[in-house]
């Protein structure tokens, strides 16, 4: 079954049980196929997300010059010299995938126009730009925004920099970028984010240099010139999709699932460690290496959860994650405190603004300001709201799964957007026994 646009509804229902999947990491696909494109050869990539943000990437790739073909679950890029496309590049809703291809772009020499829909074209495109253009990168963007054109001119020059904010986007950006400059360069990374481009680009046969022990940091160097060499990659499934079916099986009492294939790297692991601070019962088991990352299978039961103050600290390694906390939080007893947000008001909506009055409209004590929301658990929710996702897949999931176990059902206006993410993730709740009226 998949996701289909307009209202839905999630009503309270037995408890779930069960085994699931979810589809591939969404962070890892875009890379693999990236990568892919990049490497002169075949590359095969399996358990790739068949969802509409990566699906964009792969026509990019295919614009940029690389063959793509899908049999089964195997995706084979053949790869090499990319060339400059005849229309702009379309990236829909797919934040991620506009951001690392622009860095690929400059890397690669070639002229491209960017473009996205309505979402993307709010979103801040300058903070990729900026370091590129420090490289020698033209652009012509309006105010930082898509449309976006770029062209290398005279070539890229490596740069010495010290990331504004912890954007793994950025990182990735501008570690590509570097794939085409003169010399090498060095990205200070503050406060450490999700490092999959890092892994990958070593199991593409790129090395880069490391210091620091990741305390107050660390130093990344990439020395430029060097060429990908193809690879193949076994995509996990993602932890960011997982959250909410472990989050329904925690907040429906009787709930026991597990959800198998999930990657655990450390720096995607902040919403999990929250739940444990919470007194969540879940058992992460089966730990195994796939593709330079750690693979492992969550089980989760419902528990009995307390509100927590939310390092400040953790963000990073959390932050498509509090959306589907704050709904876990709501179920908590106790206070849920969540500071440092001021990214989550720049990406696929305002999430500060539509988890307030998503949680308002369903009866729940809730506040915030510019960088913090405040929830306040009653160990049970009302419920009945009609929520606004605002075109936002993790807003539509998480309320989906706040109705699971409140008084009255939950509705949300549109269900579209979830295919960016979680193409099938109506028929994995309803598997697991939740019901949910499309
Ligand atoms: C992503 C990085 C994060 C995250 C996004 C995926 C990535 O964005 O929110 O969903 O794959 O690099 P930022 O880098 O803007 O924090």
């Amino acid at each position: 079954m998949g996701a289909i646009g307009g209202a839905i509804v999630s009503k309270r229902g037995a408890a779930l049980s069960g085994a699931a999947l979810t589809p591939g990491d969404k962070s890892i696909s875009h890379r693999a196929l990236i990568f892919g494109a990049l490497a002169d050869g075949v590359s095969e990539i399996s358990g790739l997300l068949d969802g509409d943000d990566v699906l964009r990437t792969a026509a990019a790739m295919r614009a940029l010059g690389a063959e793509i073909e899908r049999t089964g679950d195997v995706w084979r890029v053949v790869g090499g010299p990319w060339r400059s496309p005849d229309r702009a590049l379309y990236f829909g809703n797919a934040g991620t995938g506009v951001r690392l291809v622009m860095g690929a772009v400059a890397g690669a020499g070639v002229g491209v126009r960017f473009d996205g829909d309505a979402s993307l074209r709010a979103r801040p495109m300058g903070r990729v730009l900026e370091p590129l253009r420090m490289m020698g990168l033209e652009a012509v963007d309006t105010e930082g925004r898509l449309p976006v054109k770029i062209s290398t001119g005279s070539g890229l020059s490596s740069i010495s920099c010290k990331l504004a904010s912890p954007s793994a986007q950025v990182k990735s950006a501008i570690l590509l970028a570097a794939l085409g400059a003169n010399g090498s360069t060095r990205i200070h990374e503050p406060v450490l984010c999700r490092d999959h481009t890092e892994r990958m680009l070593g199991v593409f046969g790129v090395s880069l240099d490391f210091e620091g022990d990741g305390s107050a940091g660390r130093f990344i160097t990439l020395e430029g010139g060097q060429k990908l060499t193809p690879a193949n990659v076994v995509v996990p499934g993602d932890p960011s999709s997982a959250a909410f079916l472990v989050a329904a099986a925690l907040i429906t009492p009787g709930s026991e699932i597990t959800v198998q294939n999930i990657l655990i790297n450390p720096l995607r692991m902040g919403f999990y460690e929250t739940l444990r601070d919470m007194g969540a019962d879940m058992t992460i088991q089966n730990r195994r290496k796939e593709s330079g990352e750690i693979v492992a299978d969550i089980c989760a039961r419902h528990s009995e959860l307390r509100g927590v103050n939310v390092p400040v600290s953790r963000a990073p390694t959390m932050i498509d994650e509090y959306p589907i906390l704050s709904v876990v939080a709501a179920y908590a007893t106790g206070e849920t405190m969540m500071n440092g947000l001021e990214e989550l008001r720049v990406k696929e909506s305002n999430r500060i603004a539509s988890v307030e009055a998503g949680l308002a409209a369903c009866g729940v004590d809730v506040a915030s300001g510019q960088d913090w929301l405040r929830v306040r658990g009653r160990g049970r929710v009302k419920g009945g709201g009609h929520v606004h996702t605002n075109h936002d897949h993790r807003i539509a999931m998480s309320f989906l799964v706040m109705g699971q176990a409140s008084e009255e059902p939950v509705e949300i206006d549109d269900g579209a957007m979830i295919a960016t993410s979680f193409p099938d993730f109506v028929g994995a709740m309803c598997a697991l026994g939740a019901v949910i009226d499309i």
